[in-house]
């Protein structure tokens, strides 16, 4: 199984000229390393107008049998899912290949039990347990589409989610536990299900023993349900380009898309993916600290991982409990050899100071990474030297939810790495700047916005119900291109940089600024923790430049303060990037995945703090009401 991985730099150059060359005869190569019930008939049939794509359509598979069963005689006993609580007191917990094998056929039992068939939309909204991952790999097991919410999401969120998708199954948990706090999931679920009336069964996993209501008829207790059946289940046989699931994400409208990926491709993807980024080698350990809620947790959580017969790590709670050590600490106690976070939980622990990390040994650490947004460049050196002691390659991995898996990276240890840089495209991945006039720019140390110029595997196939919005916002910009959203850099070796949303970017007296620029000039300075930049109608200017700045701690003199910011940002970027305003906060505004909820800073910056739009999404909405406070 991982016989197969690119292992210098010679074979990656090889490997991603064959990969565009031939592409079909590529991934042919690949599909061919799984458990098909039936070979496809055709490799690849793509249209990026209408769009349409589809891969290896005519197979026949079930991807638990490739993330399960074909490991069973091969690694049966080795552990498959490695689950650590949220109180560092109760005990972790070790689920076999085997036993994984045996909970989720007993589960998808449970599904068929409550009437769940192939093709039903089934809605998820747990905590970070291994009853999670069951649940997910049940749905895909009896074919039954899966929309995993994220259990940090409103009962508002919840309900959209599940009306979007019309699912007719709620998976929950009483409650959830998260550092020092309970979130209620069945009572928010309860709220939920009132506006959400295709709901006919709500099956509910015992958590937190927090005492909730049972609605008769409806309310299923999952232990109860496993009560009743047996553990064998024969997966159900799904076309290639079946839908595997809906994940929805966040649009530039208040509107979330649900984003549906497909079986054989997504199969097929986020194992090669995963296999070669990481360099994963057999016995390691891997962990993921993203939540299954996030598409990361779908690719380099569950699939990928399982698809690789890895060991993959699973932690139900946050960085910061007990105390900002947990992460380093489960390290140390784990021997976790690969490591994957965001660059949001890199920089909020960097803030934390050294004494959270030295009392850890972090030795058996071979392989770091990020993903998520750019990472700045004094959070990498600090990932760099102080977690991974200079010792382990740090992958920054590109990618989104529309593309199912990692798209620009460097492969662990295997292709060069540069701080700040994701560097270069995974084998298949047919990247390309556009410039100003939708042109595809053909040199190097340029910079254009970010596109596709062929399918990949794991590419999302629609928007859920929305075809249309689907090619308005993807392929409707740039003719016969993926447009991705993002800007980028290439320098002069044809190492891509990505600089951030292209709606980020600020055109100050007619200059293009990049905000994440600006961000990590600021970023500089050594009492600042983080800065969130946008623009605002400025009379002269068009735009001025309004900084939103964290500091380590607080100035004595905020004015002196300004002023060596801005020196900074003079010297870095350049005068005409000076920031106009500046706002010492003690938070930024950001979504439950870490990113910065620009459109709301902008809107107070602007002066236009009454009216928000939808906020539901944001992780502290006291941060909120903190910075219009504080308006410059
Ligand atoms: C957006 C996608 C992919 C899983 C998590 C986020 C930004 C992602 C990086 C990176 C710079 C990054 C992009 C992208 N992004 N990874 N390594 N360097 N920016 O998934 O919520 O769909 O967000 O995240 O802007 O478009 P998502």
């Amino acid at each position: 199984m991982q016989g197969n991985r690119i292992k210098n730099f010679a074979d990656y150059k090889k490997e991603y000229q064959k990969s565009i060359k031939n592409p079909e005869l590529f991934w042919e190569k690949k599909a061919e390393n799984f458990f098909w019930r039936k070979k496809w008939d055709i490799v690849l049939d793509w249209d990026f107008v209408t769009p349409d794509v589809k891969w290896f359509d005519g197979g026949k598979l079930n991807i638990t049998e490739n993330c399960l069963d074909r490991h069973l005689e091969t690694r049966g006993d080795q552990v498959a899912i490695k689950w650590i609580a949220n109180n560092p007191d109760e005990k972790a917990r070790d689920i076999t290949y085997k036993e994984l094998h045996l909970n989720v056929c007993s589960f998808a039992n449970v599904l068929k039990r409550n009437g769940v068939k192939k093709g039903d939309r089934i809605c998820i909204y747990m905590p970070m347990v291994p009853e999670l991952a069951i649940a997910v790999l049940s749905c895909a097991r009896i074919g039954a589409i899966h929309s995993v919410v994220f259990a940090g999401f409103s009962s508002k969120s919840l309900s959209d989610r599940i009306n979007d998708a019309d699912c007719n199954i709620l998976i929950t948990a009483d409650g959830g536990f998260r550092g020092d706090k309970v979130i209620p999931l069945k009572s928010i679920s309860d709220d939920a299900m009132k506006n959400a009336p295709s709901i006919e069964k709500c099956i509910v996993l015992k958590r937190t023993n927090t005492s909730i209501n049972m609605m008769n008829g409806r309310d299923v207790w999952w232990h109860e349900e496993l009560e009743n059946v047996d553990s064998n289940f024969d997966a159900e046989i799904m076309n290639s380009e079946d839908p595997l699931f809906i994940l929805y994400t966040s649009g530039s409208t208040g509107k979330p898309k649900g984003i549906v990926h497909t079986n054989a491709g997504y199969m097929i993807y986020t194992e090669y993916s995963f296999k070669n980024v990481f360099q994963y080698e057999e016995g390691d350990i891997y962990w993921c600290t993203a939540d299954i809620g996030w598409i990361t947790g779908h690719s380099y959580i569950v699939y990928g991982p399982l698809l690789s017969g890895a060991t993959t790590m699973m932690f139900e709670g946050i960085p910061t409990y007990p105390d900002a050590g947990r992460f380093w600490k489960i390290i140390e106690e784990n021997k976790v050899n690969i490591f994957y976070t965001a660059p949001t939980a890199i920089r909020s622990l960097e803030a934390k100071g050294l004494d959270f990390v030295t009392p850890y040994d972090l030795s058996s650490l071979k392989v770091l990474g990020t993903v998520g947004e750019p990472i700045n460049e004094d959070a990498w050196h600090w990932y760099n030297q102080e977690i991974g002691k200079g010792n382990a390659p740090i992958v920054d991995t590109w990618w989104q939810t529309e593309t199912g898996g990692i798209m620009i990276s460097n492969l662990a240890g295997v292709t060069p790495a540069k701080p700040t840089f994701a560097t270069l495209p995974l084998p298949g991945i047919q990247t390309c700047l556009i410039d100003e006039n939708g042109q595809e720019i053909l040199k190097n140390s340029v910079e254009g916005k970010l596109c596709v110029k062929f399918p990949w595997p794991s590419m999302a196939r629609t928007i859920y119900g929305d075809h249309n919005r689907f090619r308005e916002t993807y392929f409707s910009k740039f003719k016969n291109k993926y447009f991705t959203g993002d800007g980028c850099l290439i320098d002069e070796d044809g190492m891509y940089r990505i600089t951030g949303r292209v709606d980020d970017v600020l055109v100050v007296s007619g200059h293009n600024l990049g905000t994440a620029e600006i961000e990590s000039a600021i970023d500089e300075h050594e009492n600042v923790c983080e800065t969130a930049i946008v623009g605002y109608p400025h009379t002269i200017k068009g735009n001025g430049v309004y900084a939103f700045v964290i500091c380590h701690h607080q100035a004595d003199d905020e004015e002196s303060l300004r002023k060596e910011i801005n020196e900074l940002v003079s010297k870095i970027v350049g005068p005409i990037a000076k920031a106009d305003k500046i706002q010492f906060v003690s938070g930024l505004p950001k979504t439950r995945s870490g990113k910065i909820m620009r459109r709301i800073l902008r809107k107070i910056a602007s002066g236009d703090s009454e009216n928000l739009g939808d906020t539901s999404t944001l992780l502290d909405p006291s941060v909120v009401k903190e910075i219009k406070c504080g308006v410059q």
